[in-house]
């Protein structure tokens, strides 16, 4: 059974009783101490021989999508790295785990937004009816030059929730209704505000944190009454979310039937996004049977299912995501490939969508 802890100040991670908080403050640091930094940048300052592992890429941002393009690549940093005689540290499973953190925190927005698509989304939301971006249109309502932050989707959503009764107030003068919004459209909105306002200097990086207490604060809060289970998703998403739909989600729940509209300080705002963000998020979403056909295509199960060079990957069912395949990648895959050499085998390469599914299937224990 995977589950999800939170811990003091950190994500955590737990399969099968062992837990792996998360922050991306101490991956940050990782990032230095380990060696990375002496080929890839992260947040503005590293070296150019490899990606920007912070860059924004045109899809969501999973545990299981770093583990499959540092799979992917990793040969050619292999060799880079013994070319060049550096020294890099160790990934455990925590240090992989604070890593991913940090450079989730780097995205900044998890899907890419567009200034022009805001700008229409802020007057056709009716947003413009009521906020200026330098001087107030609505007496009432500040302009967005005011608004106390706009530095990443959750402090705004955040900051709109503390607002949200003089915000219905208004609406509710004018007979409107409290306008939804997709995790694109905020997104989209964000990118045009900060573009639009001296907040374009702002650090375009967030901390990833929820507290010990963040069921408790659900439960305080009054989310349980819907929300049984953080792991059960009630939206008609399919995948997990990024943590930018989480928020979206947030927004929306303002103008939904049945909600008590507690008092949420943003502070705690952060730690009941940051929970329920990553309860599904760690899931993953992969199907098991597919997986089973990626181990077979890929030739792992001639070395892994018992008799070949490598463990059996099943023994170790249950504790398998993305965060933990990185950490075996980088400490036993120059080892595996050496093997491969020798057996003439292909360095495989993954799809989208294939690590998924192939962590699935590794949980899935067949035999067991
Ligand atoms: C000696 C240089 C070097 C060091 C040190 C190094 N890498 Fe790499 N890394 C590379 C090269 C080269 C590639 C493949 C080409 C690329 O991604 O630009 C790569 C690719 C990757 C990728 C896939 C990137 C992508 O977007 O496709 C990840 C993730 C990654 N490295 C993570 C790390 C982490 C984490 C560390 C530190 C623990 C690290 N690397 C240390 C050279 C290095
Ligand atoms: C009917 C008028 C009205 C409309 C329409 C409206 N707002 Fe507001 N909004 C307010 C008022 C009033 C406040 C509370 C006073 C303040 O802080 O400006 C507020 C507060 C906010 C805040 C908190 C500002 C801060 O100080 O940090 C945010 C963020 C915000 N609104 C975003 C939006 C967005 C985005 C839209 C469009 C989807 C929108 N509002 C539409 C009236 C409105
Ligand atoms: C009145 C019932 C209700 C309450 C109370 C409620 N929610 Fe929700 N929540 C929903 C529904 C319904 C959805 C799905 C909405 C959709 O499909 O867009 C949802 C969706 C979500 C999502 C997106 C993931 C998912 O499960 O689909 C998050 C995160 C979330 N809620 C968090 C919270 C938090 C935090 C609180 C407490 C502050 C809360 N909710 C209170 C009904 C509720
Ligand atoms: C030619 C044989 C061979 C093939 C093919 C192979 N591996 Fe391996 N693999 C190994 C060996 C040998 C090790 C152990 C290396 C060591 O001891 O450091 C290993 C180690 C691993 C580990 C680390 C195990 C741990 O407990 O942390 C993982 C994960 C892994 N392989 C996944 C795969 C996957 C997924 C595939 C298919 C895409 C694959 N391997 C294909 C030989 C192979």
């Amino acid at each position: 059974m995977k589950r999800i802890t939170v811990l003091f100040g950190m994500l955590a991670l737990t399969a099968s009783g062992a837990t792996l908080p998360m922050d991306s403050e101490r991956g940050d640091k990782l990032f230095q101490s380990q060696g990375c930094v002496q080929c890839h940048k992260l947040k503005g300052t590293g070296g150019i021989v490899a990606n920007d592992l912070g860059r924004v890429l045109d899809r969501a941002y999973s545990p299981a999508d770093l583990a499959s393009t540092m799979w992917n690549h990793a040969p050619q940093m292999w060799k880079a790295i013994r070319d060049r005689g550096l020294k890099v540290g160790d990934l455990d499973p925590q240090n992989a785990a604070d890593l991913f953190a940090s450079f989730y925190s780097a995205r900044y927005f998890d899907v890419p937004g567009d200034a022009a698509r805001g700008k229409y989304q802020f007057a056709d939301k009716t947003c413009a009816s009521c906020h200026g971006l330098s001087s107030p249109v609505n007496e009432k309502a500040q302009p967005v030059s005011k608004w106390t932050t706009l530095g990443d989707p959750v402090s705004v959503v955040s900051s709109m929730w503390v607002h949200s009764p003089e915000m219905q107030s208004e609406l509710q003068r004018r007979n409107k209704q409290f306008p939804a919004m997709t995790a694109q459209e905020l997104t989209d909105i964000l990118v045009y505000l900060r573009n639009s306002t001296p907040a374009k200097n702002a650090p375009a990086s967030f901390r990833i944190t929820a507290s010990e207490g963040a069921a408790q604060l659900a439960a305080q809060k009054g989310c349980v009454s819907c929300h049984k289970d953080p792991k059960v998703l009630l939206s008609k998403n399919t995948g997990p979310m990024t943590l930018t739909a989480v928020a979206a989600s947030m927004w929306n729940h303002l103008s939904m039937k049945g909600m008590q509209h507690p008092a949420i300080a943003p502070g705690e705002m952060r730690e009941l996004v940051g929970y329920y963000w990553a309860a599904q998020f760690f899931q993953g979403s992969g199907v098991a049977a597919r997986g089973k056909k990626v181990f077979a295509a890929k030739r792992c199960v001639g070395c892994h299912a018992g008799g070949g060079a490598g463990p059996v990957l099943s023994a170790k069912a249950g504790t398998w995501n993305g965060i933990t395949m990185v950490s075996g990648l980088w400490r036993h895959g120059p080892t595996m490939l050496s093997q491969m050499e020798k057996e003439h085998i292909p360095w495989p390469v993954f799809k989208v969508g294939e690590m998924d599914d192939l962590i699935a299937f590794m949980n899935s224990a067949p035999g067991k």
